[in-house]
């Protein structure tokens, strides 16, 4: 996390007071369901999306870093931790960051009403404060995701893989969530129109390539990454480092692997047979060029921005997005 810090270190206070707001948005009288809260609260992430509402407003603002901006970031990090924690049912993922699953932890009842739960307090909050433009603007994003989801399920069970299939599932999934943070940053200082569909392409951008580093990441020991190794073949999902090596075969031989794939589910010797060919077939390699692609197209926005210690933040967070080994 040391990298992350060093980008985080122009907002150290305001990440502080954002903590302790996330506490206070949990808080719970009741000793179990405040019990799974604490959890979840201290086996937080990554902060990648609130870091981008905190940086776009600082780019957009005048005054300096007020509520509207802690409103954001805690509304897109709150429904990023109950899409995970639902994710995690829908995936059958035991580990995350390191520790349990809230559904290996209690179980999956627990999880899917943990995660309606932090999603209800958050748009209680998000009403309240009457802010409706931000609201509106980032629970949009709930739908999109949600529905990356549904039909990544789908096409994983009819077994369609292609570029084009992949790429639409994670704009959804992922990048949708990624560039409300940083739109809803600018919007939250009062950025005009323009300036947040601008902040948007940003993390648009980011999204697709920490998506695809997340699927590049799936081939990495689990103890690198605090996640389950080879989650995605387990569960039969075919991502872009082997897509890529799709795309260069013949039909006989895609229609072997992907019989591999398919039975690979209840076979860890196949799993580690499909990933050594994935990395020794340039597989690896051939979705970080993508990757690289994406983070060069969000770089040339942050680009057009006057220097300041926010823009050099952002452009750290896209080398970490980049570079990230967990
Ligand atoms: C994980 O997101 C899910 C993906 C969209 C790949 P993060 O890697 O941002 O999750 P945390 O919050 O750091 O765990
Ligand atoms: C991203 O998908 C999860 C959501 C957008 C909800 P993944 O299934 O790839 O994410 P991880 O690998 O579980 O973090
Ligand atoms: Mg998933
Ligand atoms: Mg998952």
């Amino acid at each position: 996390m040391d990298r992350l810090n060093e980008i985080k270190k122009p907002l150290e206070r305001e990440f502080s007071e954002y903590t302790e707001f996330i506490k206070r948005v949990l808080h719970s009288d009741d000793p179990f369901v405040s019990g799974i809260m604490d959890y979840i609260i201290s086996s937080h992430g990554k902060g990648i999306r609130p870091l981008l509402v905190f940086l776009c407003a600082g780019i957009h603002s005048k005054a300096g870093i007020g509520k509207r901006s802690y409103l954001a970031a805690m509304l897109v990090e709150m429904i990023h931790n109950a899409s995970l924690i639902h994710d995690d049912v829908v995936d059958g993922s035991d580990t995350r960051h390191g520790k349990p699953t809230v559904h290996s932890k209690w179980n999956s009842r627990v999880s899917v009403l943990s995660g309606d739960y932090i999603l209800a307090r958050s748009y209680v909050i998000g009403m309240r404060s009457a802010q409706y433009d931000i609201v509106s603007y980032i629970t949009a994003g709930i739908a999109e995701l949600v529905e990356g989801e549904l039909i990544q399920s789908e096409l994983n069970e009819k077994r369609v893989v292609t570029r084009q299939s992949y790429l639409d599932i994670i704009f959804k999934k992922t990048a949708t969530l990624i560039g409300v943070s940083s739109g809803s940053g600018a919007m939250s200082a009062g950025a005009n129109p323009t300036e947040v569909g601008l902040a948007r392409q940003i993390g648009l951008n980011l999204g697709m390539a920490f998506q695809i580093k997340d699927d590049i990441l799936d081939y990495a020991p689990s103890e690198q990454t605090g996640k389950s190794s080879c989650a995605d073949l387990r569960e039969g999902k075919v991502t872009l480092p082997l897509i890529a090596i799709l795309e260069r075969c013949g039909k006989t031989e895609c229609q072997t692997i992907m019989d591999k794939v398919k039975a690979a589910g209840s076979n860890p010797e196949l799993i580690e047979e499909i990933s050594a060919f994935v990395h020794k077939e340039g597989g690896i390699e051939a979705a970080k060029a993508v990757m690289n692609l994406y983070l060069d197209a969000a770089r040339s926005v942050i680009r057009t921005y006057p220097e300041s210690t926010y823009r050099h933040s952002l452009e750290l967070l896209c080398d970490y997005i980049g570079d990230r080994e967990k």
